[in-house]
């Protein structure tokens, strides 16, 4: 049994510290890099069919509207072996709270009983929002570990939290 890196994040136009910031890279991308790579495990982004826009206003607004209609958001298929997995590493951006529906839709279609799930976020200020519990409510027969909530502009400089984090719960 073996452990996957599952993450969704959105490079372009973004909040940095409350100004506008264009990046190639994103911040939960860069952090799910980090932790694939302490953990030497398989990583896999969720990428939406419908991209989201550059521009972030756009996006905040795309995704205030997903939010408020639970929307199911397409995303290309992913390959991942259910049955080699106990350990899922779950990745995202706060958007509006709590995970954006991306990753939402990703815990309707994938059997999460009897998993280990360790969440890990970037945000701007709200950590991990109401996502915790959010997360609990979707996943109820997944034992939901301590998460790891890192700022978006200071995940180069979260290696010592990330290892802090691994060796948690061991
Ligand atoms: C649509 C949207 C909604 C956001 N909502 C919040 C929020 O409610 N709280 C917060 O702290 N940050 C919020 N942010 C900021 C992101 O969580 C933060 O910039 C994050 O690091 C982005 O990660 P990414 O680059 O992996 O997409 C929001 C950003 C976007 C685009």
């Amino acid at each position: 049994m073996s452990a996957v890196v599952v993450f969704f994040s959105r490079s372009g136009e973004n909040l940095i510290n409350g100004k506008p910031v264009k990046i190639s890279i994103g911040n939960t991308e860069l952090l799910a890099q980090k932790i694939a790579e302490r953990l030497n495990c398989q990583r896999i982004q969720l990428e939406e069919m419908d991209r989201y826009p550059e521009e972030y206003k756009n996006t905040v607004d795309r995704a205030a509207y997903e939010k408020q209609e639970n929307k199911r958001i397409a995303y290309h298929p992913v390959a991942i072996d259910r049955l080699k997995i106990d350990t899922l590493f779950l990745g995202y951006p706060n958007w509006w709270g709590s995970y954006p529906r991306i990753i939402a839709t990703f815990l309707e279609d994938f059997e999460t009983d009897g998993l280990a799930i360790y969440p890990f976020c970037t945000h701007e200020g709200s950590a991990f929002g109401s996502s915790l519990n959010e997360l609990k409510e979707q996943c109820p027969n997944a034992t939901i570990h301590c998460g790891l909530p890192v700022r978006g502009s200071r995940v180069d400089r979260s290696d010592i939290a990330i290892e802090n984090w691994l060796l948690m719960d061991k």
